[in-house]
């Protein structure tokens, strides 16, 4: 957005108008609401999700560690977990070519979220609680074989309490890696939303006993003013079988 534009001017660039919307607090309408409409408003992510045909900004998220660390190839096998709206899926889909059916690429998507997901051709979506028991069962069950990659863009509804917020999608961010380690295959990837600021310790400590590289990654797209990144732990090692005879 040109500076002009952004000090509430507007411009007409390439045929397309440029206006800095602002929103009237109605009656009723709470400040945070406005304030989130505003922004949404005034966010080139959701201009460009629009335009780009994205259920979700998010879907830059995850193009951009995509392009910087490649770990979503062609032909492989994704689990995304907390899928709706669905623009992860749909990044996932395009990257591995699942869409291009068996005669292509052989890659397989599956979506998991506890709201039901509007199809995305290349992709299976199917509602579901991933805490649930034999959720990993179900999934390896779906991808037809373990996965080579687990997404979790997972977050609670907020509560509006900010501590408490924090620790529910770290406890899910938790709850994912144990979930990757039960459907990964070697080398695999897991790549999850947590939250900056105490109660990481437990994950990295979990990731870093199954994975050989652990990073943090902030995207451009995630907001500067958000506490929000995301942890990439790359080369799962592999589940050690337990021997039935070893106490
Ligand atoms: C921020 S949204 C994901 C956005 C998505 N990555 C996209 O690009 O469209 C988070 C999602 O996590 C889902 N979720 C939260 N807890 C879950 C759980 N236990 N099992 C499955 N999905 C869950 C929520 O229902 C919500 O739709």
């Amino acid at each position: 957005m040109s500076e002009k534009a952004d000090k509430g001017g507007s411009s007409r660039k390439g045929g397309r108008r440029n206006l800095r919307e602002r929103v009237k607090t109605a009656r009723g309408r709470k400040l945070s609401s406005k304030l989130w409409l505003e922004r949404q408003l005034n966010d080139p992510y959701v201009t460009r999700a629009k335009e780009e045909g994205y259920r979700s900004r998010a879907a830059f998220k995850l193009t951009e560690m995509d392009d910087k660390f490649h770990f979503l190839k062609k032909g492989g096998r994704i689990v995304d977990l907390g899928a709706a709206p669905g623009g992860w899926t749909q990044v996932s889909v395009a990257r591995t070519g699942s869409d291009k059916g068996p005669s292509g690429t052989g890659g397989k998507v599956v979506g998991i979220d506890l709201q039901e997901v509007d199809a995305i051709p290349g992709a299976d979506l199917y509602v579901l609680d991933f805490l649930e028991e034999d959720a990993d069962i179900k999934v390896k069950e779906w991808l037809g074989g373990e996965a080579d990659v687990v997404l979790s863009d997972m977050a609670a509804a907020s509560m509006g309490h900010k501590q408490t917020d924090h620790l529910r999608i770290m406890a899910l961010a938790e709850a994912a890696a144990q979930f990757a380690h039960d459907v990964l295959c070697e080398g695999g990837t897991y790549c999850a939303k947590v939250l900056q600021g105490g109660a990481e310790q437990e994950l990295l400590r979990m990731l870093k006993q199954d994975f050989k590289v652990v990073r943090h990654v902030k995207p451009a797209a995630s907001r500067a003013d958000s506490s929000e990144m995301y942890v990439l732990a790359t080369g799962f090692r592999g589940r050690q079988e337990v021997d039935e005879g070893e106490v």
